[in-house]
């Protein structure tokens, strides 16, 4: 009798967050064509690469990475997809470095078919952007390392165009997935043991689920809603969500941060720019003092909030009094962190079609340097008032430099390592910190 072939899948994951939960999605979809995951990228049978637009040199790094492929594959029979955001952008142009099949962020469902048509050695596409697909039929296949904490989709895609933001191009317009399928997901997830869920999406906090089909007629679910329902439905499950955009940080979404004990005090706000005159030029929706005025509330409705940011300098007519105004919005903020970076020109984007990118290297590369070092500063600071503070650490794994040390993360989103006696990953700790880092809080576990 001959047994089924299993196939096996690698995929490798570059990106947003959004990627590591669309590649866990691609898992199962796989799955139902016959492949299972493999970790060993020379014993695969399709390789899938999980791409980001927004890297610097996003495609000409694809590319290079397909070269690699190639050269591994030696004559064996490998499927070499590209999937995700640079798919959609550069299309037909990546089955001339290599790749079999190239696949857009909305069309994983059309795996199994475009996958069938590269093993019978034809080169198959689809970077179709849909309206509605939210794969909200799909439980992901946990691939990722913590078995503690998992990623849920609950939203794709952005209708707010940035001028300088490729995602609006790549994932399309936002939609948001139905209810009852996060939920389904959510207590998928704890049955299988998970303590944490992180909810994700471009825009989070525009979740806004829409319901045509509801008895009284239509229904809307607000993101301050789904979070509610999902506290109560799962109080054993600590719940996270990124990105927020600041113009839809809502009162009310506050309040239900700061009334459910177990949706944690954290909120990644990215602020971009300090410039109100930046922020117009990006079409951020919102000025220097509206966003200090969300802050504010942060501050006021949930205080003991950890508060991170995303930054870039040099976008287009960026001056030094602008540059001058990030880094005193960061100063006033204190953030806890913040991922930093320079402007560069994503092509197909409003900026790069209609402004011209004026700010000379040299200058970007000392602003993000500046910026850099404030932010070391500011995290330093913010580690130092945590010290002698007890914090609720939910442990996801051993130190990376002791093994009798467990580290896990506070509701503020900080790293905090502490001795292990007796306690285990998975476990929710309270945790006294003595002394502080830059990245990590240090302390020892309460009797
Ligand atoms: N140049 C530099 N940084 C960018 N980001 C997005 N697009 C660009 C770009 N063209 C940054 C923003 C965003 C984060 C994910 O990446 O800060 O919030
Ligand atoms: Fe990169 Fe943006 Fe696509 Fe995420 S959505 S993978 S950050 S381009």
């Amino acid at each position: 009798m001959q047994t089924e072939e299993v196939k096996r899948l690698y995929i490798e994951t570059y990106g947003c967050q959004m990627n590591v939960a669309d590649s866990e999605v691609v898992a199962t979809v796989m799955q139902t064509t016959g492949y299972e995951m493999t970790e060993e990228i020379g014993e695969a049978d399709c390789i899938l690469i999980n791409t980001c637009s927004v890297r610097e040199n996003a495609e000409q790094r694809v590319v290079g990475r397909l070269q690699e492929l190639q050269a591994m594959k030696r004559g064996r029979r490998v499927v070499i997809g590209i999937i995700g955001c640079v798919a959609e952008r550069a299309k037909e142009s990546l089955f001339e470095s290599g790749a079999d099949i190239v696949v857009g962020p909305d069309s994983y469902l059309d795996l199994p078919h475009l996958v069938a048509t590269a093993e019978a050695g034809e080169k198959a596409i689809n970077t179709n952007l849909s309206l509605t697909e939210t794969y909200s039929g799909i439980l992901p296949t946990r691939t990722g390392h913590s078995k503690i904490s998992g990623f849920v989709s609950i939203m794709r895609g952005c209708n707010n165009f940035c001028s300088y933001c490729i995602v609006p191009y790549t994932r399309g317009r936002e939609r948001s997935r139905p209810v009852e399928s996060i939920m389904k997901e959510l207590s998928n997830m704890r049955e299988k043991g998970y303590r944490e869920a992180v909810l994700l999406g471009q825009n989070v906090n525009s979740y806004n689920y829409v319901d045509e089909g509801g008895i009284d007629g239509k229904k809307a679910v607000s993101f301050a809603e789904l979070m509610a329902m999902a506290a109560e439905e799962f109080p054993e499950m600590r719940l996270r969500f990124t990105s927020s955009h600041p113009k839809d940080m809502t009162d009310e979404t506050l309040r239900v941060i700061a009334k459910y004990k177990n949706i944690c005090n954290h909120i990644h706000l990215p602020m971009q720019s300090g410039s109100s005159k930046i922020l117009k030029a990006m079409n951020r929706k919102y000025t220097r003092e509206w966003y200090m005025g969300r802050i504010e509330a942060i501050r006021s409705i949930i205080p003991d909030c950890g508060l991170t940011t995303d930054v870039f300098c040099g976008f287009c007519t960026e001056t030094e009094e602008d540059h001058r105004e990030t880094l005193s919005l960061m100063e006033w903020a204190r953030f806890d962190n913040a991922f930093m970076f320079q402007y560069s020109e994503r092509p197909g984007t409003f900026a790069a079609k209609n402004m011209k990118d004026d700010v000379p290297a040299e200058v970007k590369a000392r602003r993000l340097k500046e910026i850099i070092e404030l932010q070391g500063r500011l995290s330093i600071e913010s580690n130092k008032r945590d010290e002698g503070k007890t914090f609720e650490v939910l442990v996801e794994n051993r130190s990376r430099k002791s093994t009798s040390d467990l580290m896990g993360r506070s509701e503020q989103n900080k790293a905090v390592v502490f001795p292990a006696e007796g306690h285990h990953i998975g476990e929710t700790v309270r945790v006294k910190v003595e002394r502080s880092t830059q990245a990590t809080l240090i302390g020892k576990a309460e009797e």
